[in-house]
């Protein structure tokens, strides 16, 4: 008998991901997603890689009533990825009640349906963010929490509060926080990636649809900060490096080889890598010459972070393996794929 799991937001960009992962590790996965930032039809190309379709359920997780009845439908499932939220920086300045509702109340209603429903774990979606700029490089797990530079970065916070004084009031569920860094790149097969909405936000998207002709030029924000080359460094880790790192925490949970009922890793490379020198390594992989210019600073950037991942490696036994190069040649892969499917 197959485990069952939850995957919540299992149609957006990590989720998909994970969705596979979980897939050809033996599980069988149940989609909660109600597509506000993701398509139906991720289901069909999950289907084509790994030749299982996973169930989809397009519920809204902030409808518990909803929520509690695809539980009901699927008994036994034995844990939950939640990926559910809205995670784009700027909107949630813009709008930071949307992001506290559905951040906050999501997470709240899966954590009230679980011990309802023998539901063992969960595996929470956190971020780097939840650090700010860290005093010291590279960030461990025990660096301090900062205060959040945006409602989006409080409510991850807040979500990890949230799930240490629930199982600290007797919850009988157990909980991993998988804090990301920067995930990028898209599946070796090209089926799914990251599909921004609109103008994207993020860097490798923008990088992409410049090297293809979408954008005209990729804005580097910024090249005065005090790191070797003058732009931001971060912690670029491959989207299905990061995928197998949820499946390694599942087991985890589930074969009962957690040291405490809520832990947290940092899932990185611990390799910091700047603005520029992605640039460069994408022109290299690809051999596709990027338009670009040194603008101004953006609001609110971290000047520099990436991963101590040690714990992670030898604790979680899971280490990020793949090349910067081979990660960004996914990218590229995906976007011609889009160009080719007319979607973009
Ligand atoms: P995404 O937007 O691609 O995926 C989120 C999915 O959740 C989407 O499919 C969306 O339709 C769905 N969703 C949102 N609200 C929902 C709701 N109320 N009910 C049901 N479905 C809902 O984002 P992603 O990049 O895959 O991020 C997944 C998770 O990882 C998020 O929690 C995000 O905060 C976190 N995270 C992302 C990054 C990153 O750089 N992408 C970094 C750190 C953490
Ligand atoms: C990366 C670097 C930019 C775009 C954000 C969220 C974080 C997480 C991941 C959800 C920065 C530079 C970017 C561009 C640029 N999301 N950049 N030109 O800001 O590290 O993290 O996404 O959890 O919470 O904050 O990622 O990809 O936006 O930027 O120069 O057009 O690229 O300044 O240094 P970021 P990003």
């Amino acid at each position: 008998m197959k485990r069952r799991i939850l995957v919540t937001g299992g149609t957006g960009y990590i989720g998909s991901h994970t969705v596979v992962e979980l897939q050809n590790n033996g599980y069988e996965v149940i989609i909660v997603d109600n597509l506000s930032n993701s398509r139906a039809d991720v289901v069909d190309s999950i289907e084509q890689i790994t030749g299982e379709r996973p169930v989809f359920e397009k519920v809204d997780c902030l409808d518990y009533a909803a929520l509690d009845g695809v539980f009901a439908k699927y008994p036994g499932i034995e844990g939950i990825i939640h990926f559910a939220a809205s995670k784009a920086v700027g909107e949630s300045v813009q709008k930071p009640l949307l992001y506290y509702r559905n951040n906050l109340v999501s997470l709240i209603n899966i954590l009230e349906l679980m011990p309802k429903h023998g539901v063992k774990g969960i595996i929470f979606s956190s971020s780097c963010t939840v650090y700010g700029q860290p005093d010291i490089l590279p960030v461990t797990e025990q660096a301090p929490i900062k205060k959040a530079e945006s409602p989006y970065g409080n409510t991850k916070q807040v979500n990890e509060e949230i799930i240490r004084d629930t199982v600290a009031s007797g919850s009988p569920i157990h909980a991993i926080l998988l804090r990301y860094f920067n995930p990028i790149g898209a599946h070796p097969t090209a089926l799914i990636g990251e599909l921004p909405n609109g103008v994207p936000q993020n860097l490798i998207p923008y990088l992409t649809q410049t090297a293809i002709g979408i954008r005209e030029k990729l804005s580097v924000f910024g090249d005065d900060y005090d790191t070797p080359d003058g732009s931001c460094i971060r912690d670029y880790i491959y989207v299905v490096d990061l995928a197998k790192a949820h499946v390694t925490a599942m087991n985890r949970i589930l074969d009962n080889r957690q040291k405490d009922k809520v832990e947290v890793f940092n899932i990185g490379t611990g390799r910091g890598v700047s603005v520029l020198e992605l640039i460069h390594a994408f022109e290299a992989a690809t051999g596709v010459k990027l338009n670009y210019q040194i603008t101004g600073r953006r609001a609110g950037d971290i000047e520099k972070v990436w991963a101590d991942p040690a714990y992670a490696n030898t604790e979680l036994g899971w280490k990020a393996d793949t090349s910067l190069e081979d990660t960004l040649l996914t990218a590229w892969k995906w976007q011609l794929h889009l160009r080719e499917k007319g979607i973009m």
